[in-house]
């Protein structure tokens, strides 16, 4: 007879350690049964090799009828012209939950905007925008929460600068961008949804105008190969553009940051020498990266992984943050090391669906965490250890506040 499988628990044991769940998932092979929340009921895998593979592998599907299916179960249904069920579909039907060939339609009108190129040339504006706040810190000294003035503001401000948020318009966005990712049943998921894709349609209806000089413009009128989005394409195009460059780079500055104020012996070599920064973001991105649960697959045939056989339609969660910790593939896999050879971690996934924002999230870590060195060499933890907490959310995995000294 089958193993009884409890179902996972998303409290905040998890959320302050996800992994520790993970290793004790791992103990049971690289891939496991899994019963989340929901009652929903499919397999986590935990190995590298194994989460590698499975990423790149054409028999997995984002299935995005089933993915939407997912996000609806979070909002509940309302009758009505557009009910909850609405927002949440129009919102995710975006790149990152589909299959070929929309997947590769979709990717090909984006790609050209976040090439290494591409990114290269925003470097003064996004180093223009970091010495900004390092200098507001400044000015204000002493103690900080560095996600509330640096972390957070930062890849923000380079987002909607891009895409062409105004600046008045920030703040509602990033109050539901943060109601979107939370884990708390109670949030106001379905009122921040709905209003999200009312504003989104409206800021695209300006570009249409009046287009300006950014991407979102350039979506509205694009045409790769005569092709061209149309509205309720652009929507969740925008949208997760937007989220993906509120809620993930910001925990790639703020994790890298505490890892490296927690461990004085590795902070005084990457400050000894300073070419190793490019190596340390990727050590930050592998040791804990920003995405918690994040990745979701279908299979669309039966695949076997390790000693199981996973069937035709079943969920799969291939954890990032368990593979990049993985014994089989990294040595001393907790341990933060700024000169482990760089390469391999799947904190930006893998496949074609591997993270389009990377350079550009590279690029703002770089000089976001070299910079912030530079500038205060005293800097340090503040505050009891108490208040480092982890954020409840099962996509996000960063912190609530991060307390330091400026010295
Ligand atoms: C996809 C992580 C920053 C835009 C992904 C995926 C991961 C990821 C793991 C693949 C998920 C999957 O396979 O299911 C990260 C991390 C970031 C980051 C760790 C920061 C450190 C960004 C930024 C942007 C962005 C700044 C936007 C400008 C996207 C998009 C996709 C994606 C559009 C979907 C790609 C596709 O489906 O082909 N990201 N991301 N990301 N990311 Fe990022």
């Amino acid at each position: 007879m089958a193993a009884v499988v409890e179902p996972v628990r998303l409290d905040d044991a998890f959320m302050q350690d996800p992994h520790a769940v993970a290793e004790v998932f791992r103990r049971e092979g690289p891939a496991r049964p899994v019963v989340m929340p929901r009652g929903l009921r499919g397999w986590v895998v935990t190995g590298y090799h194994e989460a590698r593979a499975l990423l790149a592998d054409p028999r997995l599907s984002k299935d995005a009828g089933r993915i939407s299916e997912l996000f609806e179960t979070q909002v509940d249904h309302r009758d009505g012209e557009e009910s909850p069920r609405t927002f949440a579909s129009a919102l995710t039907a975006h790149m990152l939950n589909s299959d070929p060939p929309e997947h590769t339609r979709l990717r090909k009108l984006v790609n050209k905007a976040f090439t290494p190129k591409s990114v290269e040339r925003l470097r003064p504006r996004i180093e223009q925008i970091t010495d900004a706040l390092l200098d507001q810190m400044e000015a204000a000294g002493g103690e900080v929460d560095l996600l509330e003035t640096f972390a957070f503001p930062l890849p923000i401000t380079v987002i909607c600068e891009l895409l062409g948020v105004p600046e008045a318009e920030r703040a509602a966005f990033r109050d539901w961008s943060n109601t979107l990712v939370s884990a708390d049943p109670a949030a106001p998921i379905e009122q921040a949804a709905g209003e999200l894709v009312t504003y989104l349609r409206e800021l695209i209806e300006r570009k249409r105008a009046e287009p300006g000089p950014d991407l979102l413009s350039d979506l509205v009128q694009v045409s790769e190969d005569g092709d061209r989005l149309a509205e309720h394409e652009l929507v969740p195009m925008a949208f997760l553009l937007l989220v993906a460059g509120h809620e993930t780079t910001v925990n790639l500055i703020g994790n890298g940051v505490l890892a490296l104020l927690r461990d004085p012996e590795q902070l005084a070599a990457l400050r000894a020498d300073p070419a190793l920064l490019p190596g340390a973001v990727e050590e930050f991105l592998r040791l804990d990266g920003p995405v918690n649960l994040a990745t979701l697959r279908f299979t669309a045939e039966p695949v076997r992984v390790g000693e199981v056989e996973i069937g035709a339609g079943e969920f799969v969660l291939i954890s990032l943050l368990a593979a990049n910790r993985d014994p089989a593939r990294f040595e001393d896999p907790a341990k933060l090391d700024v000169k482990r050879p760089a390469g391999g971690h799947l904190a930006f996934g893998h496949g074609i669906h591997y993270c389009v924002g990377a350079p550009l999230a590279r690029a703002e870590a770089e000089i976001a965490i070299g910079r912030l060195l530079a500038r205060f060499d005293g800097l340090a933890l503040a505050g009891e250890p108490s208040r480092l907490r982890w954020r409840a959310s099962t996509l996000m995995h960063g912190m609530e506040q991060l307390p330091v000294r400026l010295g």
